[in-house]
């Protein structure tokens, strides 16, 4: 066993038989478990409504490992050994006397396993049931006290609010039955392994961070971008959230955090969380002239791969009359010594010519452009001059960090060639990436609350974006269409266009 963690502990799944646990709880916990990262005891019991014994939670949870696991064949030997930590507890998280049971069933396989009852509770359900779930709980003494022995760490889903108000009351609520340290807001993102590299290698490498300020960036742009629509009935859930809560409040804005904070005293994660945190309060304030800043638009009809695609209101469980924004761009400004006058630009949404997300750093040109040339091939001819570098983060596909550099084109004149320096994760490290639920599972197992954000982050984030949320709301206008496998949206462009500067076409994986 790794000596990542310290103690035996039982993880508890609330929402055992949903798409989350399929998808990405199971296979992380396989994968840890067949890496050796998990205590050889440590029990994985679900826990859902529909009625299934622990042989049958087994063999669908067989299922979703061979269809979603990294690990390409596995093999029997592999599957026995994990399943036999996997137990099922039929349980109404809603009804205060299914807790009698479940406590008693949990207690029973911890003693089984010769364990104490450290917990880890994942909260992989809607967001309503995070509440009673936690307040029954608290009425069956399933909370321990900061005096007891035995801990209890809590990982709770997005959304977490879906507004300062509701964000700011969820956590007051909880705040009366769990302490901060015992709160996990996860954030998926975070888990990934170039955005863990992200502060390493500005932290880690002493001559990039000397350069990025507004001394020497012209602007950064984060693009999170989805080519999918509303497959496998996410129609409903998206519907009832858009592009600004779903992405913009959380991911976009935490990547904007780890690129523009400053470098924290100590690697901890209180340090890390006070730096994060001054980024998103310098965020200028979303008051006035919104629809100067920040604009929105939602998938039209289109095509994906040169098949044609669904307008937004027309896909599986959407309001034909929907409103919802499936695009967001905003221009945004930190107000701090170290980015004032450096604008970020930030853009996600579905429906858009690949599915890429990466954080692009713009330098600003060279003080005199030296070596411009015209080159011209029949009647056209070019301006050839320096383009300014550009550091970029790749998060998503092809995790890989590249810098683009100027460099003499050889022959006898000095001309100008722009050229990239790539990194790329899976030409320098000969081994698989880790799924980043692998990462944040086993970070909350030995309790490193670092990549989880804090009521104060997440507070700070929905100060920043509710405004705008509202705005858009009591327009009650519809947002504008783009095609869907296009860029789209004239005014995202306009961002841009209007300061002299334009998006990247991010480029294709090779
Ligand atoms: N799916 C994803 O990729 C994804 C990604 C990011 C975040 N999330 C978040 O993760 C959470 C779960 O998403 P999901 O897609 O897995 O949802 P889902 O497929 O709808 O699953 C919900 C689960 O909750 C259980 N459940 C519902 N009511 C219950 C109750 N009263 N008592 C006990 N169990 C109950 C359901 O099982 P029974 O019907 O058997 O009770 C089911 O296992 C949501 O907050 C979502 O926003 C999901």
């Amino acid at each position: 066993m790794s000596d990542l963690i310290k103690e035996p502990a039982s993880v508890l799944i609330f929402g055992a038989s949903g798409d989350l646990t399929a998808r990405k709880l199971m296979p992380a916990l396989f994968q840890l478990s067949r890496d050796d990262f998990l205590p050889p005891k440590c029990p994985i019991i679900g826990v859902a409504r529909r009625t299934k014994s622990d042989q049958q939670f087994r063999d669908e949870m067989r299922e979703a490992v061979d269809e979603f696991s990294r690990t390409d064949h596995i093999t029997d030997d592999e599957w026995k050994a994990f399943a036999s930590r996997l137990y099922y507890v039929e349980t109404d998280i809603t009804e205060q006397q299914d807790y009698d049971d479940l406590k008693a069933r949990v207690r029973e396989i911890e003693q089984q396993a010769d364990i104490e009852p450290n917990r880890v509770v994942y909260m992989a359900t809607s967001p309503n049931l995070f509440l009673p779930a936690i307040e029954n709980m608290a009425s069956e003494g399933m909370i321990p006290g900061r005096d007891d022995e035995n801990w209890l760490r809590v990982v709770f889903e997005k959304p977490f609010g879906t507004d300062l108000e509701s964000a700011k009351d969820l956590t007051y609520q909880l705040s009366g039955k769990l302490s901060e340290d015992q709160i996990y807001r996860i954030d998926h993102y975070l888990g990934k392994e170039t955005v863990q590299n992200i502060l390493l290698f500005r932290c880690g490498n002493a001559i990039f961070e000397p350069l990025l300020n507004r001394n020497h960036v012209d602007h950064i742009q984060i693009t999170m971008a989805e080519d999918q629509g509303m497959e496998r009935g996410r129609g409903a859930l998206y519907d009832s959230s858009g592009a600004l809560r779903d992405v913009m409040q959380n991911h976009v804005l935490q990547l904007l955090c780890l690129i523009a904070m400053e470098p924290p005293a100590l690697f901890r994660a209180n340090d890390i969380r006070d730096e994060k945190l001054k980024v998103l309060q310098a965020l200028r304030p979303a008051t006035d002239n919104i629809d100067e800043w920040a604009c929105r638009g939602q998938y039209g009809a289109g095509s994906h791969n040169g098949e044609p695609t669904l307008p937004f209101r027309e896909e599986d469980r959407v309001d034909p009359d929907s409103n919802t924004e499936t695009f967001v761009a905003m221009k945004v400004n930190v107000d701090n010594w170290r980015w004032a006058g450096v604008p970020f630009y930030l853009r996600t949404g579905k429906r858009l010519p690949q599915r890429v997300t990466e954080i692009a750093v713009q330098f600003k040109h060279p003080p005199l452009n030296l070596f411009t040339t015209v080159e011209c091939e029949g009647d056209m001819c070019q301006m050839v001059e320096a383009q300014p570098n550009t550091l970029i983060f790749r998060i998503q596909p092809k995790e890989s960090i590249s810098l683009r550099v100027c460099t003499k084109r050889p022959g006898m004149q000095y001309q100008i060639h722009p050229v990239m320096m790539d990194f790329e994760y899976d030409e320098s490290f000969d081994f698989d990436l880790p799924e980043a639920y692998e990462r944040l599972l086993l970070d909350v197992l030995r309790g490193d609350s670092t990549l989880f954000t804090r009521s104060d982050e997440l507070e700070a984030a929905w100060q920043f974006v509710t405004p705008v949320l509202k705005h858009w709301q009591k327009s009650g206008e519809a947002p504008p269409l783009y095609e869907g496998g296009t860029w789209g949206l004239a005014a995202a462009m306009d961002l841009m266009k209007n300061d002299g500067r334009a998006w990247r076409v991010p480029s294709p994986p090779r």
